[in-house]
């Protein structure tokens, strides 16, 4: 595979009732790859142009030319990282944004037809694909975990024992992983689906004054799939594992903007801190991706949810960054989690046709409102061993 290893989208939603019902302006345009966004308070700034891999025009419906429906986002983004899966290797898909942007309804969606997000539909994609491809020579298996990351304590979602404060341990050759997290083998998709809701329902939420249901957790949804080759004239078995970490962040809007007091101040904290430490990982594996030589240093060890993602964002592994906007007013503020999705070349002159790579975001910190679901995933495995293409 010839590019850069972090792919970046955005994605703007429809308003919500109550953005309609107070005539909410929109405030985002797309055009192709690029988002273009206008400070209706700043008009003399004019209009700011960041082109990304993918801009996601979801503000309207269906009829309109330009709508980039559920379908569509899991066909650009869910089906290339689902091939890079059954290449070998580890990769990952995260949704950043403020709470209420979209984030869950990108990942999980909804139930209805055609409002199902990515890990629904890559799950049943990829059980489609071992169902094709099996034989007696090539065999699959499927695990899954779900975890959930709130205030730097882990909880395993697939337990309903689980309190939280899983330990985090480091295996000399497999890397970070969570202790007596269960990991259960599934076999069809109505496995997967039932063990989806199931976590779904044990999810944190917490009432906030920007969102009555927000998700304050990240979320990680993680399968690992291995291959096993069996060379029918050697008699020898090859393993391939990749481990699918798929991850609904924690909302990221900054503690002071809703009112937070107390605990909801401590969880702003700690969720700025791994939104933080994510974006300062990112921003160092794609830089030595640019300039082609090894990351000097990068700082998983500074959060939970990084240390967990290791092996996932670094090294051989296939990385998408989809930021979800609200289309209302803006806060446009140079927060440092916005590293998260501007990546490295912030630099460059905009916009660029044809890059790879996490560009400078929009980052639009959008206007509250909406409701909040749930997220996805990650998760310590076995290891990867990746087949270069
Ligand atoms: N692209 C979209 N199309 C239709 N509805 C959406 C879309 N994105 C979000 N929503 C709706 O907006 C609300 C907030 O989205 P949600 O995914 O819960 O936000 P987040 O997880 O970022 O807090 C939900 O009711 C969700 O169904
Ligand atoms: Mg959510």
């Amino acid at each position: 595979m010839a590019g850069a290893s972090v792919k970046v989208a955005v994605r703007v939603r429809p308003f919500s009732a109550r953005e309609s019902s107070r005539q909410a302006k929109c405030v985002i345009q797309m055009r192709g790859n690029t988002t273009c966004i206008t400070n209706p308070k700043l008009p003399k700034d004019g209009t700011k142009h960041f082109t990304f891999d993918y801009s996601y025009w979801s503000h309207t419906s269906e009829e309109d030319p330009n709508f980039a429906s559920q379908r569509r986002v899991y066909q650009d983004i869910g089906e290339e990282m689902l091939a890079h899966a059954f290449e070998g290797y580890n990769v990952c898909i995260l949704a950043y944004g403020q709470t209420g942007a979209g984030k869950s309804y990108t990942m999980m969606g909804r139930q209805e037809p055609g409002q199902r997000g990515i890990i629904p539909q890559l799950c049943e994609d990829l059980f489609a694909r071992v169902a094709r491809e099996g034989s007696p020579e090539l065999s699959f298996s499927v695990e899954v975990s779900y975890l959930e990351i709130y205030c730097e304590r882990v909880r395993d979602l697939l337990n309903p024992k689980s309190r939280g404060g899983l330990r985090v341990r480091e295996h000399p050759l497999l890397g970070p992983y969570v202790q007596d997290l269960s990991r259960l083998a599934v076999a069809s998709f109505a496995d997967i689906a039932d063990l989806m809701d199931s976590g779904n329902k044990a999810r944190t939420v917490a009432a906030t004054n920007m969102n009555e249901t927000s998700s304050r957790s990240h979320a990680v949804f993680s399968i690992v799939f291995s291959q096993r080759r069996q060379d029918p004239l050697s008699e020898l078995a090859t393993e391939k594992v990749s481990r699918i970490s798929l991850v609904d962040l924690a909302g990221s809007e900054r503690a002071d903007a809703s009112g937070a007091k107390g605990i909801r101040l401590k969880e702003g904290a700690n969720i700025n801190k791994s939104l933080t430490t994510l974006g300062k990982v990112i921003s160092a594996l794609a830089e030595a991706t640019s300039k082609k030589k090894k990351p000097e240093f990068i700082p998983y060890r500074d959060s939970v949810l990084t240390w967990l993602l290791k092996e996932n964002l670094g090294g051989n592994s296939r990385t998408a960054m989809i930021a979800a906007l609200s289309p209302g007013r803006l806060q446009l503020r140079g927060d440092a989690e916005h590293a998260a999705v501007r990546g490295p070349h912030e630099a460059d002159p905009l916009p660029r046709g044809d890059q790879r790579g996490p560009e400078r975001a929009a980052d639009p910190r959008a206007a509250p409102g909406g409701d909040a679901a749930q997220g996805a995933a990650q998760r310590p495995g076995k290891r990867k061993k990746s087949s270069q293409s």
